[in-house]
């Protein structure tokens, strides 16, 4: 038997007899004990910068249920407020922050390289981390992907089409790129210090990779990730990457190939049938049940996990969920998709 954790054999591309498993916002407010240390935060960001903290919710889901990995409590747009964008969240809506709208914007922002001082503290989280998890407890670090972050960025606010974002691309290409190639700079810089704070796998969450279509997803979902990528590995030689270009439906296709990482994360818009077909050929995958089963349960959860336990199970495979687990699921349901994965 290999010492190594058992995520990082999947991703070296290693076919296990069940598969490792994490999920997408373990930490968060279906937990009574994340809404506990939140309260006593005060609001969300002020518990992503409190390093004691944000490690406090980041082991809540490791002591509970046993994962094999841990991801770092954080957030994706940490970044551009770093780089000198406002940002608040407003109560049951999302977040907020100054929009970028023109080249004038862009101008006011801080070059790549000037993140560090405002994420020291999450960095201080990793380093934490590294030191309270249990041994065989892989540690993902993580980041927006360029195209995902700027969409915030442009519109100030989650948007259902990403207009704003998609507005600027075609009426000011040189600005939307410009932030998207700051934006790209600025994760390599990010994501090198997660490294080096203790980080194992890093990866790169393009939420909104799915209205980019043709030369678009190639060009500012695909390539922004591939740049990263390859620089990460050039400054860590063996960092395994995770790709999360979602909704990316047939864009999943290749998807190893074209962005460099060792694994591509999929949402539940696609069956993990095709996906073993089409997707896994290429290297390791992860996911892909819909997040809806923690809510509901039952013998369906099982049924549908099993099946994609069963599809993937030919190649190397991370069991996740599509997408992020929702306040309104039940800590049960969690329990009962992990005995499924484990124990058949
Ligand atoms: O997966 C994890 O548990 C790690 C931590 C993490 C969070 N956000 C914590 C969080 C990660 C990886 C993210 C990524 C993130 N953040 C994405 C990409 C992934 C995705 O879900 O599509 C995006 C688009 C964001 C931006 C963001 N942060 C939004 C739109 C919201 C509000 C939506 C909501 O659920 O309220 C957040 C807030 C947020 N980020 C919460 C958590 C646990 C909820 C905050 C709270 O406690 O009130």
């Amino acid at each position: 038997m290999s010492e190594q954790k058992t995520i990082l054999r999947a991703l070296a591309g290693e076919t296990l007899p069940t598969p490792p498993i994490w999920m997408m916002r373990q930490a968060g407010r279906y937990l009574p004990e994340y809404k506990a240390t939140r309260a006593e935060a005060g609001d969300f960001l002020s518990l992503c910068y409190n390093s004691d903290l944000a490690a406090e919710v980041t082991l809540q889901p490791i002591r509970r249920y046993g994962f094999d990995a841990a991801i770092l409590f954080a957030d994706i747009l940490l970044l551009p407020q770093a780089l000198g964008a406002d940002l608040w969240f407003v109560t049951g809506e999302g977040p907020r922050l100054s929009t970028i709208t023109d080249a004038g914007g862009l101008a006011k922002l801080k070059p790549a390289d000037a993140v560090h001082d405002h994420l020291a503290p999450i960095y201080e989280t990793v380093r934490i981390l590294r030191r309270e998890l249990p041994t065989e407890t892989t540690l993902i670090g993580f980041a927006g992907a360029p195209w995902t972050v700027a969409t915030y960025m442009i519109a100030g606010q989650g948007t259902p089409d990403q207009g704003p974002a998609h507005l600027l691309k075609a009426e000011d290409k040189s600005t939307f790129e410009g932030i998207i190639d700051l934006l790209t700079d600025a994760t390599i810089e990010y994501l090198s210090m997660q490294v080096d704070a203790g980080a194992e796998v890093v990866k790169l969450f393009d939420s909104w990779a799915g209205s980019l279509k043709g030369d678009d997803f190639t060009n500012y979902s695909l390539k922004p990730m591939q740049k990263i990528t390859a620089a990460l590995k050039e400054r860590h030689p063996g960092l395994p990457v995770i790709a999360f270009p979602r909704s990316a439906g047939e864009g999943y296709v290749g998807a190893h190939d074209a962005t460099g990482a060792d694994c591509i994360a999929l949402d539940d818009g696609v069956t993990a049938e095709w996906a073993a077909t089409n997707v896994q050929t290429g290297g390791c995958v992860q996911g892909n049940l819909a997040s809806s089963h923690m809510v509901t349960g039952g013998a369906e959860l099982v049924e549908e996990t099993r099946r994609i336990v069963q599809a993937f199970s030919n190649g190397p495979h991370i069991f996740n969920l599509g997408h992020g687990i929702t306040p309104d699921a039940d800590p049960e349901n969690v329990t009962l998709m992990i005995e499924t994965v484990r124990g058949g």
